[in-house]
This record gives C-alpha cells, structure tokens and sequence, in this order.
C-alpha cells in the first residue's frame, strides 16, 4: 500500500481514522528551517471538524505533536514525525458498514483488494487520512514562503450549481475564511450555505469546485517529459479523497478556442519575463514559467448519507443501508487547507529538484 509521496521532500502517512493516533512522517526536509507546533496547528485548525452546522459535527482538537526531527526551533534535516491522537471516535455507527457497503464509498473496493478491512470510520480511506497531509503541507509551504516568497491559497469557487465570481488575483485568505463556506463572494456564500444545509436537511450531500491559486511560484521548476509541473501537481490532487477532476488554466476551456485567443502574449518588462494573460495557468511545456498556477479541482458529493439507499453486502445479500455516523454534507468546505497542503508538497519536490538540474 503505497503511503509514501515525493522523491526529495518525501512524506509517509500512517494512522486510521478510529486507531489511536494519525500522523505523517517527513524525510529530506532540508536542516536549519525554523519550524514549530504553532506553525503547522494554524494550518490543522482550518481542516478541523465541527466549525459550523455545515461540516461534520465530530469534535477534535486535532492537536498536532512533533515528535521528532526539530532541534532548538530547527529542522535537523532528519525524519520529522508529526502525530494527532485520535479523541473523538463513535466507532459504533459503523457497524451496518462491517457487512454493508455504502455506495459511493470505498467499503467494496477495500474487501475486493484486501479481502478484509477496518470498517470504523473508513479507516484509511477516511478523510482523517488528509489531517496528515496538511501536517506535512505546512512544513512544504513554509520552505516554498521562505525560499521564493510563494503564498498558495485555496477556496470553494462553486457548490453544486451555485458560482461565484471574484477576481482571483484579489482572493485574500481572511476573506475566505470569514465564509462559513470558505466562499470570498460573499451574495454567493449565502446562497452556497443555503444549497448545503438544504442537501443536509434533506439527507443528502452536495459537490463543490475549489479554485487553487499558487502565486510567486518558484520559477522554472517541473520537468519536461513525465512529471511535468502540471502531471505532478494534479497527481498530487487528485489523491486527495473525493478529487474528481483537476484543471489548470483555461483546462477543458482551453479545447473550445482558438491559439489566438488562448497563446499568452509575452513581454520582458523590470528585468523578467511576463505574460499579459495566464491562460496557460503558470505552466508550458511542464515548466512554471513564474506567473500564477492556477488550477480547479472538482470533488464529488459525500458519499454517506443518510438517506436509505439500495446496496449488496459481504455476504453476496442485496438490500438497504441508511448510513449513520457524522459526515460532512459537502465536503470541499473542509478540503481548500488540503488542497494547498497536497500543491505545496508536490512543488517543494519540483523545487528541490530543480536545485540539481541547473549550476549556473
Ligand atoms: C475533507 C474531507 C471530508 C470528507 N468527509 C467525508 C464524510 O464525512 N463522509 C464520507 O462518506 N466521505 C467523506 N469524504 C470522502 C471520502 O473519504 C471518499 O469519498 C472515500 O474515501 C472514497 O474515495 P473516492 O471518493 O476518492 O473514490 C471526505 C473527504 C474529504 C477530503
């Protein structure tokens, strides 16, 4: 079971959602970074369950532990073990899902795969998974900040078939976070609001697009043939649960165009090159060109609901399942501090990489 991501910047997640504790350990983060538990809890606390009627209403502190790896505020350039223990688990409502599989979910492909699972709380394929991902993300994004100024932001663009408009540019993270649902439009917030807790009333769940924003990325960076910038960044996204497609720049868009309209003018201006428009998303020939990566990722409605729903069970027996347990309604409201984890992580490996690629 691959559970480790990245070559240089290479992180290991361990832990399941009902088990003691969960947790990512990180090897190659290079020695002398200034890192503490406040910086990586600021990120954890915007992933956390229970901030409104909107998200699940499982409460955790979610309080993250290093273990190993910092030495007098700095990184020793040996593995990091960060740890969240596992507090609030009410494994009881997961017993329909021992002999039932919820559609939608992972239960049938974990049994078809391994032949035997840990059904509480979805175990590995819970989204208590991606608590370990934004540990090691804000390690990435501090390195990426300090190294080349980069701030990578995140935010929910549309619910179900409600959109916003806002200039991305100008998206601030206090904006973002003073929607309940991490919306900076704030007409389209309320109507997204409305959309979940209808979804939620109703027993069910709604999908939602978030937009990624990666601005001051490092320069040149992205390989040229397979792991391209934009093949590694959406590797990356797409294995965040729920990810069900990933665009950058003008993305499917891009197909309904001519090059005329979609070619980015270049000019040399204060001493570096720019481009009057981004269509390209920050990224030609799979290397930045240092203009904003823009990208969207699209995740699917939650698949738990409560709603009684056909199904067949471990025993080959066709029949019914209402799930019970806290779910999110939609569950890209919790995903933006994800999002930005998984980026920074793939583009600190980009990064790293690119130091042995060119001298001079
Ligand atoms: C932040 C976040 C929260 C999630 N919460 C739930 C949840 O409460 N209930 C649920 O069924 N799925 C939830 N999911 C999605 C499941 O983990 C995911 O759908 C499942 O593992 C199957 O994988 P797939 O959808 O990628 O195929 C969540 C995902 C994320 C990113």
């Amino acid at each position: 079971m691959s559970s480790i991501y990245g070559k240089l910047f290479s992180v290991s997640t361990w832990g399941e959602s009902h088990g003691e504790a969960v947790g990512a350990v990180i090897d190659g983060c290079p020695a002398g970074l200034p890192l503490s538990e406040e910086d990586i809890q600021q990120a954890m606390d915007r992933r956390r369950p229970g901030q409104n009627t909107l998200v699940t209403p499982r409460k955790e502190a979610d309080k993250v532990h290093i273990l190993s790896g910092v030495f007098e505020g700095k990184t020793t350039g040996t593995p990091i073990c960060l740890a969240v223990w596992n507090e609030n688990q009410h494994s009881k409502d997961y017993t329909e899902m021992m002999n039932w599989y919820r559609p939608g979910h992972a239960d049938l492909t974990y049994d078809l795969k391994y032949g035997f699972r840990d059904y509480r709380g979805g175990g590995r394929a819970s989204a208590r998974e991606t608590l370990a991902r934004v540990a090691a993300g804000a390690v990435a994004s501090k390195i990426l900040k300090l190294a080349c100024g980069t701030e990578i932001l995140s935010w929910v663009e549309s619910v179900g078939t409600v959109t916003s408009n806002v200039d991305a540019s100008k998206v601030t993270l206090e904006a973002v976070e003073a929607s309940p649902v991490r919306c900076p439009d704030p007409e389209a917030s309320e109507k997204m609001a409305k959309a979940v807790a209808e979804a939620k009333f109703a027993k069910d769940s709604i999908g939602a697009v978030l937009a990624l924003d990666i601005r001051k990325p490092p320069v040149a960076v992205g390989e040229p043939v397979f792991d391209k910038a934009q093949a590694v960044l959406g590797g990356a996204l797409l294995s965040i649960s729920a990810v069900k497609g990933f665009e950058i720049g003008e993305g499917f868009h891009a197909a309904e165009l001519h090059g005329s309209e979609n070619n980015d003018v270049i000019r040399f201006e204060d001493g570096k090159y720019r481009t009057l428009t981004n269509h390209a998303g920050g990224i030609l020939g799979g290397i930045t060109n240092g203009e904003t990566i823009h990208c969207r990722i699209a995740f699917k409605p939650t698949a738990t609901i409560a709603q009684e729903q056909e199904t067949a069970g471990r025993d080959h027996q066709n029949g019914t399942l209402a799930a019970r347990g806290r779910h999110d309604p939609c569950v890209a409201l919790r995903a933006p501090v994800i999002v930005e984890s998984m980026a920074a992580i793939a583009l600190v490996n980009l990064f790293l990489e690119q130091r042995a690629r060119k001298l001079f």
